[in-house]
């Protein structure tokens, strides 16, 4: 089993991005080959900044092998250090219809928020076609989110095959875990930082971390009333966090009633904070060594590559080049 994943670097990770596509990455890197990027050609659809961008990833790179990617198991670069995945999604786009990118909604999604519609942000789902063939990965693990673009990946690899020849292309089966497929922000909407609505991995503080939480939207029910756990955002993310029969006793105390929805939101904090807490400290020991985080992506990238070629020539031959 050969299995990949990308995610880009725009800013700070948030516990969707960790239950979505870290944590499931994490411990598929025990099951198979895996291969771990950091999308910076894909954040150039946002990202306009460059000294921004480099901080993305630099920050990217130290919080993924923070919360647990190991580069002696799983192979972890740098998107742009393989260049070669740019050459096959130019020829990707030309076995591409334009109605199946017209068709995506993230595209309409991104423009809809602000976003210019450039060509790039267009092409986004082709290179990421690319990003995926070009290791012949076949699982894909990603938040739901990420479904429709692995459908369109499915569909480009499907007509190179039949234009070029069958079996040329690996096709990919994404893998979204119905348990995280989409874990609820602050507001009950899809946790985004488009919405706002984060709990970062790794909070500045403990304070700020506590002050979020104490955020979530809840109803009106009063301390004494009995409490429905099957719509509270708190007991959601709590499951995530604290393990099945802790999240049982949480949900029996909402029946019961007699607490405020306070309590309910510091348990939480806790659990949050004591989930992260030996990452943290992880990640201050990275910070501090710059020159691992460069070897460890330097070292990705010339295995990445060696990959990428053998698929790139493959193509290039297939094409008539
Ligand atoms: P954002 O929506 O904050 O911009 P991205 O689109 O960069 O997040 O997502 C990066 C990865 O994290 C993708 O694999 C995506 O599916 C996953 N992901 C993002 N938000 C969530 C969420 N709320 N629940 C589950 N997975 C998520
Ligand atoms: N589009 C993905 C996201 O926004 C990032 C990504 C780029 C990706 N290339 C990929 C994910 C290849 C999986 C496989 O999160």
């Amino acid at each position: 089993m050969r299995i990949l994943s990308g995610i880009q670097p725009s800013g700070r990770l948030h516990i969707g991005n960790y239950f979505g596509m870290m944590e499931p990455s994490i411990r598929l890197q025990d099951e198979g080959e895996a291969f771990y990027f950091i999308a910076d050609y894909h954040a150039l659809t946002s990202t306009h900044d460059p000294a921004q961008l480099r901080e993305h990833v630099r920050n990217l790179a130290i919080d993924f092998l923070a919360c647990g990617l190991d580069p002696e198991k799983a192979t972890f670069w740098k998107q742009s250090d393989v260049v070669e995945v740019t050459e096959l999604a130019w020829i990707l786009s030309c076995v591409t219809p334009m109605g199946l990118l017209e068709r995506c909604v993230s595209y309409k999604d991104k423009v809809g928020q602000g976003l210019s519609p450039s060509h790039g942000l267009f092409a986004y789902p082709v290179l990421q076609a690319a990003d995926i063939v070009i290791f012949d990965a076949n699982v894909v693990p990603v938040g739901k989110d990420q479904k429709q673009h692995l459908e369109v990946t499915r569909d480009i690899a499907q007509k190179f095959n039949d234009r070029y020849g069958d079996g040329l292309l690996v096709i990919p089966e994404p893998r979204i875990r119905e348990e995280t497929a989409m874990v609820p922000g602050l507001d009950g909407r899809k946790m985004s930082k488009s919405y706002e609505n984060t709990i970062d991995i790794f909070e500045e503080t403990e304070k700020k971390l506590r002050s979020k939480i104490m955020k979530i939207v809840t109803d009106s029910t009063a301390v004494e009333e009995a409490k429905n756990p099957d719509e509270s955002y708190i007991v959601q993310l709590y499951r995530l966090f604290s393990g099945a029969s802790a999240a049982v006793e949480m949900e029996a105390s909402f029946r019961a009633g007699g607490q405020g929805y306070g309590h309910y939101k510091q348990q939480l904090f806790e659990s949050i904070r004591d989930y992260f807490a030996p990452m943290r400290e992880r990640r201050d020991a990275l910070a501090a060594d710059p020159g691992y985080v460069d070897d460890v992506l330097a070292e990705g990238a010339k295995k990445a590559r060696v990959q990428a070629r053998l698929v790139m020539d493959r193509v290039r031959a297939a094409v008539g080049m």
